[in-house]
């Protein structure tokens, strides 16, 4: 008889053979298998340790062996193989209209960002920049339940998965999906809090990404050749539209060198990340319009 113990241990073995890239949402091959099982089986992620001895349904061997040849010989990332995607707590649904989620401010933002942000204030209006499906949007609006929250994107595909997951979180009321090419749609002084996760990605760089890379949008992963025009046009576009309180939490992940050599006057703080990760910078309004002002951007 197969057990789920046994079945992870096979898919496990596939997994490692196969030489997948783990890097989507999922740390390690266990992991993914983990999720590989229990998503043939129809089971949520959270299941009791006996599950381990129980009987693996013989009729959902199809299913997870389809899952297997998704993953291992097309190299589809687990989230796109299963439809969805986990992020600070949440599911959303993921499909190769956006990238996965995976970015690691979202703990930053489940936590109210602290302790960048007043403990005892409530944000008016948070905008979730090249947002993608609208994860980290989404985290915010879980976190702060009075703001309203802007998931802006330039990709109608993107927007349109945004879209669906706000109707999944039933947030319909305060969150907005938006068509924009960065901050231009956004009225001067108008925002509390920008989240910016834009492309950043060199060009030299996303020839040598995995293969697991390729099911993600190209859009969502190249910048320009060397990955930081998008984000120096967040900085000054910032400067514009944050209110005078306002906060920009900047992710640019490795980029994060070759945007400080471009930028070698602006005194970036890059934070801890509490689940690991780097490359995030958190900057005040006004810090970007002195620096704006200063002509260092
Ligand atoms: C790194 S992905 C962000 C994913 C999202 N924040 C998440 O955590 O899943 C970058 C996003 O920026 C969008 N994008 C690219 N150029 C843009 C632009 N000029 N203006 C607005 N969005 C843009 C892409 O369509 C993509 O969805």
């Amino acid at each position: 008889m197969q057990t789920f113990r046994t079945k992870l241990s096979q898919v496990e073995t596939a997994l490692k053979e196969a030489a997948v890239y783990c890097g989507h949402g999922y740390e390690s091959v266990s992991d993914e298998a983990v999720a590989l099982v229990l998503g043939a089986a129809g089971l949520l992620p959270e299941q009791p340790l006996s599950l381990l001895d129980q009987p693996f349904p013989g009729e959902t061997e199809s299913q997870l062996a389809a899952l297997l040849d998704q993953r291992c010989h097309h190299r589809v990332p687990v989230a796109y193989c299963l439809k969805e995607a986990y992020l600070a707590g949440l599911r959303f649904i993921a499909d190769p209209r956006a990238l996965i989620p995976r970015s690691p401010v979202s703990h930053v933002v489940a936590e109210r960002l602290t302790p960048w942000w007043p403990e005892d204030q409530e944000p008016a209006v948070i905008v979730d920049v090249c947002c993608g499906g609208g994860s980290l949007g989404l985290v915010a609006a879980e976190a702060f339940s009075k703001a309203t929250v802007l998931l802006s994107d330039l990709d109608e595909q993107a927007l349109s998965l945004a879209s669906e997951n706000i109707a999944l979180h039933g947030r319909s009321d305060r969150v907005i999906a938006l068509r924009a090419d960065l901050l231009s749609a956004l009225r001067s002084g108008s925002i509390d809090v920008v989240l910016a996760n834009p492309p950043y990605v060199s060009r030299a760089q996303m020839a040598e990404l995995p293969p697991e890379y390729n099911a993600e949008p190209r859009i969502a992963l190249e910048a320009d050749a060397e990955g930081t025009e998008l984000a120096v046009r967040l900085l000054r576009e910032g400067a514009r539209v944050l209110a005078p309180n306002g906060l920009m939490l900047l992710e640019v992940g490795e980029t994060w060198m070759t945007l400080e050599d471009r930028l070698p006057k602006v005194p970036f703080l890059w934070i801890e990340l509490p689940q690991g990760g780097s490359g995030v910078a958190v900057i005040s309004a006004q810090e970007l319009r002195d620096w704006d002002a200063a002509g260092i951007l």
